[in-house]
């Protein structure tokens, strides 16, 4: 197989990538080790940033983001009980959308299937050859194990965090990296929303956050030990720790179909490109859950990629892929900070000393309490510009 780009994962920022190359008229194709039902099934992140939003949307990627989405126009901090609206419109006139990214998912596949895009699904992709030369070389293969090479012009690594990709720069582990001692319980319930908006809330027993998916299904995420099996909890006691968590509220509370546990970490990979190889969305970094940043810096990726290739493929002017690293680097920095800074302000760590605690109020009350420090958070939340 021969390809101009080609681009191993079919998530956000796999398949957003194909859809900006085939409007500047660059070939690629997208593999993926996973079906296409368990790509558009999978129930991930839910937040679109304002920008990320007008990307799609610019780029005819999806219209039904603006129908079927949610404008949110503030969240709320929930601190022991006492409600704060953070609100967005006001403090930066930017917003957010509720648009689940299993939608985004969907709307890609249809207009890259109906622009013929060659995107494969259950095809994994073993390792990279030749990452330096000027045809890197990707080698997968199919459900029978038959294995194939596409030979390409430029190699990206669009594969999440257990990335193949990775093992082609300067290796798969290779990186800057921070656990954290806790996890989400996450439910999905169907249920009418609770509230007009999201609450992020603490408490003494720790993190919940109510968040949305329609009207008539609710997304819900506690603190919990990352050990928990999801399956050994009843649903009252599901019902009993949100409750707890989000004193002063009255959650509506309905049938509970799916739970799962969401591992919290940060990560930064060593090495973004090198040769004819870049790195894209969770494969160059993870950020923990708080505060949404992931799918939403896999675009802002995307964009900076997009415009360096269309430079190097059909100008032959290498400056902006040589700079990739470093420019999305500052951003992927930026929200690295925000994420660890809303988790670690909103979580109760299992080791925490009472200053711990109090030290931690006294910082939601400089946030909640200062139009700066509201300001900086809805900055933060709504995303920074996406390009200069
Ligand atoms: C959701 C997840 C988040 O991490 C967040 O900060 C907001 C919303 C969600 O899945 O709905």
């Amino acid at each position: 197989i021969r390809t101009r780009v080609a681009i191993i994962g079919a998530g956000p920022a796999g398949l957003f990538l194909s859809h900006l190359l085939h409007r500047a008229g660059i070939e690629s194709v997208v593999v993926d080790a996973r079906s296409r039902d368990a790509v558009e099934n999978t129930i991930r992140a839910g937040i679109l940033e304002h920008g990320t939003v007008d990307a799609l949307v610019e780029s005819g990627a999806s219209t039904r983001v603006l129908t079927e989405g949610l404008r949110h126009d503030g969240i709320e901090l929930r601190v022991d009980g006492e409600g704060h609206r953070i609100d967005f419109a006001d403090l930066v006139g930017r917003s957010v959308f509720l648009y689940p990214q299993h939608e985004v998912l969907r709307d890609l596949i249809a207009t890259r299937l109906a622009e013929g895009q060659d995107l494969r699904f259950e095809v994994t992709a073993l390792r990279i050859e030749e990452p330096d030369s000027a045809t890197p070389r990707v080698v997968v293969h199919d459900t029978t194990g038959v294995e194939q090479v596409i030979e390409a012009d430029f190699v990206v690594g669009a594969d999440g965090s257990h990335s193949v990709a990775r093992a082609a720069l300067s290796g798969a582990r290779s990186g800057y990296f921070r656990e954290y001692p806790f996890a989400w319980f996450g439910i999905l319930c169907e249920a009418p929303p609770s509230a007009p908006e999201l609450i992020y809330s603490t408490s003494p027993g720790g993190f919940a956050l109510i968040s949305q998916r329609s009207a008539s299904v609710q997304r819900m995420y506690f603190q919990c030990d990352p050990a928990v099996d999801p399956a050994s909890l009843s649903e009252e006691r599901i019902w009993a720790e949100l409750r707890s968590r989000v004193p002063g509220a009255d959650l509506i509370e309905g049938p509970i179909f799916q739970r799962d546990v969401l591992r919290f970490r940060s990560f930064v990979a060593h090495d973004l490109r090198r040769g004819r190889v870049a790195l894209v969305g969770d494969a160059a970094h993870t950020v923990p859950p708080t505060g949404a940043k992931g799918m939403n810096l896999a675009i802002a990726d995307v964009l900076i990629l997009e415009r360096a290739l269309r430079a190097l493929l059909l100008e032959n002017d290498p400056r902006l892929i040589d700079d990739y690293a470093e420019t999305v680097l500052r951003r992927i920095w930026k929200a690295q900070h925000f994420s660890w800074w809303m988790t670690s302000m909103l979580h109760v760590a299992p080791d925490a000393t009472e200053f711990d605690r109090l030290r931690r109020l006294g910082e939601l009350r400089s946030v909640v309490e200062s139009r700066a420090g509201r300001t900086y958070l809805a900055e933060a939340y709504t995303g920074w510009p996406l390009t200069d």
